[in-house]
């Protein structure tokens, strides 16, 4: 049956959706945080502890979400945050995802582990991509795999840095989740079947995967702005000096992530992480923000602490498995809709007027 998307307001009733519609492995491994999950709570719970107050009296009559990212400007400051195995979700896999972005408008992070080519995804966007790097630890093959994502048109290279190792995702073992036949690391086909199972566990340790290197440091940061033309945003920063060592070491963006609670449990949030990284950063470099949003208020909040832009990740994953494109659209939308109507509630006009004045202080 057809879900009446017009009649779908707010994004966590996708949550719902999907859940009726997916296998159940499936949504537990788009639902999972590792271990007890705290961290996943969290990142939800940071957004309500901060209170806004608004300005009144302000010509809202016009208000401008518009944003420059890399030389680009994005109509408004929504991405789409790299998620893996999207045939999980829906048969068209990231196909889908793509055909959403086009609809809304909204620039796509697909991800290394994505379960469509890379260069079938960008042959179907309208919209500018952008590719997410897992280093392997065949360094050659990262190489090449970077080469590949130039030579399709992507615009900005995101390398996740804050899983060397695995975490342990209780909700996802319990469920049993193992990737279904037809859903693969296709990106990865180059390195032969037992890479692209990720069945090898390098040292026979659990907490190792073949898929991703355990040995990323900042000298690879380098290599790689060594070698593409891309700009380089590294993803899963949380302490302001790996946020100074990022841009000493070559990187174009910072992106403050949690990994949405996956990857180590009692992380802080990542909303908290974010004003001091902020700071440390000075507007020398774009700074992203994942983790936690679900309302346009969030966004606001995100873009109040500094961040430029903001990325959701388990939102557009439900509105996928409710209802294919059109549901990661209406997401977008829906969010896009609250967001202004939060600017012009505040008395806020343009993305840089949102700033720490929006925050009520009691102390
Ligand atoms: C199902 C799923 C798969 C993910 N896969 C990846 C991935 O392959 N690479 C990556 O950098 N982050 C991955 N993430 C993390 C997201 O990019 C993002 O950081 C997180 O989902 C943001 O939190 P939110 O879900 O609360 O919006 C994944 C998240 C989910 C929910």
């Amino acid at each position: 049956m057809d879900t009446d998307l017009s009649r779908i307001w707010c994004v966590d009733e996708f949550e719902e959706l999907a859940r009726q519609r997916l296998p159940r492995v499936a949504a537990e491994y788009a639902a999972a945080g590792v271990a007890d999950e705290a961290t996943a709570r969290e990142n939800l719970a940071a957004f309500a502890r901060l209170s806004l107050v608004p300005r009144v009296c302000v010509d809202v009559s016009r208000i401008d979400t518009g944003v420059m990212l890399f030389g680009r400007r994005h109509q408004f400051p929504i991405l789409l945050a790299p998620c893996s195995y999207q045939k999980l979700n829906h048969p068209d896999g990231e196909l889908a995802v793509v055909a959403g972005g086009n609809l809304a408008g909204a620039t796509f992070i697909t991800a290394t582990f994505a379960s469509v080519t890379l260069e079938d995804t960008a042959a179907a966007s309208q919209q500018p991509l952008w590719f997410q790097l897992y280093i392997h630890p065949d360094r050659e093959f990262t190489r090449d795999l970077v080469k590949r994502v130039e030579n399709a048109g992507y615009e900005a290279l995101v390398v996740t840095v804050d899983v060397p190792v695995n975490g342990p995702r209780y909700r996802e073992l319990r469920a049993g989740f193992a990737l279904p036949l037809g859903v693969g690391r296709v990106n990865l086909a180059g390195l032969g079947s037992d890479a692209v199972a990720g069945a090898h566990r390098p040292h026979g340790r659990d907490i190792y995967t073949a898929v991703r290197a355990a040995d990323v440091t900042w000298r690879d940061i380098e290599l790689l702005k060594a070698a593409t033309r891309l700009p380089v945003i590294v993803k899963g920063i949380l302490h302001p000096d790996d946020a100074t060592l990022a841009m000493q070491h070559g990187a174009d963006g910072v992106y403050v992530s949690n990994h949405g609670g996956r990857s180590v449990d009692t992380v802080a949030p990542a909303l908290d992480c974010l004003p001091r990284i902020v700071d440390r950063v000075g507007g020398a470099r774009p700074v992203l923000y994942d983790g936690g949003i679900r309302r346009g208020t969030d966004i606001v909040k995100a873009l109040g602490l500094g961040a430029t832009a903001v990325a959701i990740g388990r939102p557009w994953v439900h509105g996928l498995a409710a209802a294919g494109a059109a549901g990661v659209a209406r997401v977008v939308e829906i969010l896009r809709t609250e967001l202004e109507m939060a600017m012009g509630l505040l008395g806020r006009t343009s993305i840089a007027a949102l700033d720490r004045s929006l925050f009520w202080r009691t102390s």
